[in-house]
């Protein structure tokens, strides 16, 4: 039926439904409840992903059996401890950040989260140190949310270095909501990432929020 379309969620979520449907599904432990509350407590800005999304992503990463996996922009960490969670017994994730402080704070929370052995927080613009952690691959997961201007490099990167089956994920698909917008620039560099994905995976634009894309590799 045309009411059973995309725009649905936009329609039907209302902030009451969402807070009973996150605390049956999308609960904060201490540890996560402390790399969520970390950006506003530190002066930082709070752009971490929403709970349902960490949630999301800490499922995906279990359904792949995830062992070694990418996540480019750690601000304080709540991405990374869901993520890492979900990690196979041996696993590990690199998150990269540019910021010395969010990844300072990010260490952090990591170890407060129990799970300093099983994370490296890569200092330094992705640009740069994503090469240098080419030879640890290929890799089972990349998670792409840092600058949106540099979506489609990332997808490029994360296109050469996933195994078959892998998964690429991105926060921000519909770039804020403007998406469309021709006079973004940054805008462009993420359509490029949904062209490069849509053509070269098998691929979906889970409506959240913000969209979040997510591919599997052919
Ligand atoms: N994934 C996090 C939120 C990341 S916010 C979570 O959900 O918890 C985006 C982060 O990317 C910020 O901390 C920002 O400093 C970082 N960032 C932006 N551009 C970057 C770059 N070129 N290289 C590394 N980190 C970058
Ligand atoms: C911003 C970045 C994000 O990754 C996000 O999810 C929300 C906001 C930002 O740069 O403003
Ligand atoms: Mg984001």
């Amino acid at each position: 039926m045309a009411d059973n379309d995309s725009r649905a969620g936009a329609r039907y979520a209302d902030p009451d439904i969402l807070a009973w449907t996150d605390a049956r599904h999308a609960g904060l432990d201490p540890a996560l409840a402390r790399a969520f509350e970390a950006p506003g407590n530190e002066d930082m800005p709070a752009i971490q992903v929403g709970r349902s999304e960490g949630r999301l992503l800490h499922l995906l990463m279990r359904l792949v059996g995830a062992r070694k996996v990418i996540e480019v922009g750690t601000l304080a960490g709540f991405s990374a401890v869901h993520l890492a969670r979900g990690l196979a017994p041996d696993g590990h994730l690199w998150t990269l950040e540019f910021e010395p402080k969010h990844a300072r704070v990010a260490r952090a929370n990591l170890a407060a989260a129990g799970l300093s052995d099983r994370v490296t927080v890569v200092e330094g613009d992705a640009v740069a140190t994503l090469p240098t952690l080419e030879p640890l691959g290929p890799f089972d997961a990349v998670f792409i949310d840092a600058d949106k201007g540099r979506y489609d490099a990332y997808g490029a990167w994360a296109a050469a270095n996933l195994r078959r089956g892998g998964l690429l994920l991105a926060d921000n698909a519909y770039f804020f909501g403007k998406l469309l917008d021709p006079a973004r620039a940054e805008a462009a560099a993420v359509r490029r990432l949904h062209e490069q994905v849509g053509a070269h995976f098998d691929s979906v634009c889970i409506p959240t929020p913000d969209g979040l894309l997510l591919g599997i590799r052919r």
